[in-house]
């Protein structure tokens, strides 16, 4: 099912290996110009076509728009031209159309391929986007029935002037970035009967054990034990109990202490409030927040980031029985806070809060929570921009920030007291649900009862970004995205001492 390990090198000439090479097209002011192109290549061309490169292109059909991909017939072998967009090319635009060129490569073939990808990147940020977007455009996710099938994209090299050390690191980064990016979309796109509380926090495990990473988990009767009542009450109508994972990954020295929580809904029929047919069969994503932020830890501690990071997956099924949780009933949070359920469809507030008060408990100088939280989000800003929340806007900045040094989008939304107020309950601390209006705005309102008033808080809603139903574009498959992964380790990168 999994994809496996790839590796990313850095070269400064082509080798007999190559059956690829990926080259670009930048719209200049004397127009379109290629970049990457190495010389004698150039040369062969011409004497096998009787024409430059740029004409064979150019009548192939070649284009600078971003990510347009072209093949063209030569001799060693197969060249693609693919578009970079205008001149001042952008580490976005190299990750884009690196990505749609692999993407095209590995769609054309059975056997694995080896790639070289030269767009005359020399400074760090630009290879470490060309060694992500050959990743993140050579994902696939492979039919169950054919797990032992070779990837189809054989390996990376990434062709440059400079090969030093620090060119190296940013080529490694990418790799390691990217990996994770394609860890969290595998656990997405695995099928909700394979992929459940308890196997996949056997995964999340599996995935850490060569890293510094401590891992604790804790099965359903730890939960009801100590006092997890979220967790409890939504994984209680499920056959397969919940889970809560806990990653802690503490290097010697690290000053800043960033905790991770995500949303681990398995699969979420709504309970007894229950989806309609449509809405319920992409709902096995809704375990992207727990995938981004162990997949984030996991890559965080494979750089060796010098920044303190605990996570919590916090994980159930959500499904209607004789044991399932009601509309109505009164829990009780991990902590003490009671709430009143407003419908059982939303259920990922509910094991949330468990979360985000066990990791206030550690005392964390930030906390951003990631979970494919509300179809209003989605409705809000769309099916490629995710939603972010913050306790203040210093915090929300520093997530944004990280955010566009990523390459993901992110766009803030407000949490107005008249929202908070609209949570009170008659029976209890506070109510899980309010007004429909503002879905997002009062989900995060509830969030927000839960996290201690000192500790610095984010919450990125993903529900729009984290699968793709339609089509693949620039690095993004069908299916399980990955999305915040990037984002995440971007921010423990700009959290270190
Ligand atoms: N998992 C869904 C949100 C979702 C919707 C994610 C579409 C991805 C795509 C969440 O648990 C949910 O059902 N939320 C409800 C909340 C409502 C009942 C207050 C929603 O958004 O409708
Ligand atoms: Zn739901
Ligand atoms: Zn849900």
């Amino acid at each position: 099912m999994a994809t496996s390990k790839q590796s990313v090198t850095l070269v400064k000439t082509l080798d007999k290996e190559v059956d690829v090479l990926v080259v670009g097209l930048v719209e200049t002011a004397k127009g379109p110009e290629l970049v990457g192109l190495p010389t004698d290549l150039e040369s062969s061309i011409r004497k096998r076509f009787g024409s430059s490169v740029m004409e064979l292109a150019l009548d192939l059909g070649a284009k600078t728009e971003p990510a347009h991909v072209t093949f063209l017939p030569t001799a060693d072998h197969q060249l693609v031209v693919v578009g970079l967009g205008e001149v001042d090319v952008t580490p976005e635009q190299v990750r884009r159309s690196t990505a749609a060129a692999i993407r095209a490569v590995i769609s054309r073939s059975k056997d694995p391929v080896q790639v070289a990808v030269s767009l005359e990147t020399t400074d760090p940020e630009m290879i470490k986007a060309a060694a992500e977007g050959a990743l993140l455009g050579g994902y696939q996710f492979r039919k169950v029935s054919d797990s032992e099938n070779p990837a189809r994209l054989g390996g990376v090299r990434i062709v440059s002037e400079s090969t030093k050390s620090e060119s190296r690191r940013a080529a490694e980064i990418g790799a390691v970035v990217a990996e994770a990016v394609c860890t969290a979309r595998d656990w997405v796109n695995t099928p909700p009967n394979l992929l459940y509380p308890e196997s996949f926090a056997e995964a999340a495990k599996e995935q850490v054990k060569d890293t510094k990473i401590d891992v604790e988990i804790l099965d359903d009767k730890a939960l009801r034990k100590n006092g997890y009542g979220g967790l409890t009450a939504v994984g209680g109508g499920s056959a397969r109990g919940p889970r809560l994972v806990r990653f802690d990954y503490h290097p010697r020295g690290a000053k800043f202490h960033l905790a991770l929580v995500g949303k681990g809904i398995t699969f979420d029929s709504g309970g007894l409030d229950i989806k309609p047919a449509d809405g319920m069969y992409t709902m096995k994503c809704d375990m992207g927040g727990a995938a981004a932020v162990l997949a984030a830890t996991k890559a965080i501690a494979e750089l060796g980031l010098s920044v303190h990071v605990t996570c919590y997956a916090a994980m159930a099924e959500n499904m209607p029985s004789g044991d399932a949780y009601r509309p109505s009933d009164v829990l009780t949070i991990y902590g003490g806070t009671t709430v009143e359920n407003g419908n059982t469809d939303a259920e990922g507030r509910l094991v949330l809060v468990d979360a985000i008060a066990r990791a206030c408990e550690d005392e964390p100088d930030m906390i951003v929570d990631v979970a494919t939280l509300t179809g209003a989000c989605m409705v809000a800003l769309g099916k490629r921009i995710a939603g972010l929340m913050a306790s203040d806007d210093h915090t929300a900045d520093v997530v944004l920030d990280a955010a566009e040094l990523a390459g993901e989008d992110f766009w803030q939304l407000p949490i107005p007291q008249h929202i908070d107020d609209d949570l009170d309950s008659d029976v209890a601390d506070v109510k899980s649900t309010g007004p429909r209006q503002g879905g997002a705005l009062v989900a995060a309102a509830f969030l927000r009862r839960f996290v201690a008033d000192d500790i610095p808080w984010a919450h990125l809603d993903i529900a729009g970004p984290a699968f793709n139903d339609s089509k693949p574009y620039d690095h993004v498959p069908k299916g399980g995205t990955g999305v915040a992964v990037r984002t995440l380790v971007a921010l423990g990168a700009s959290l270190q001492n």
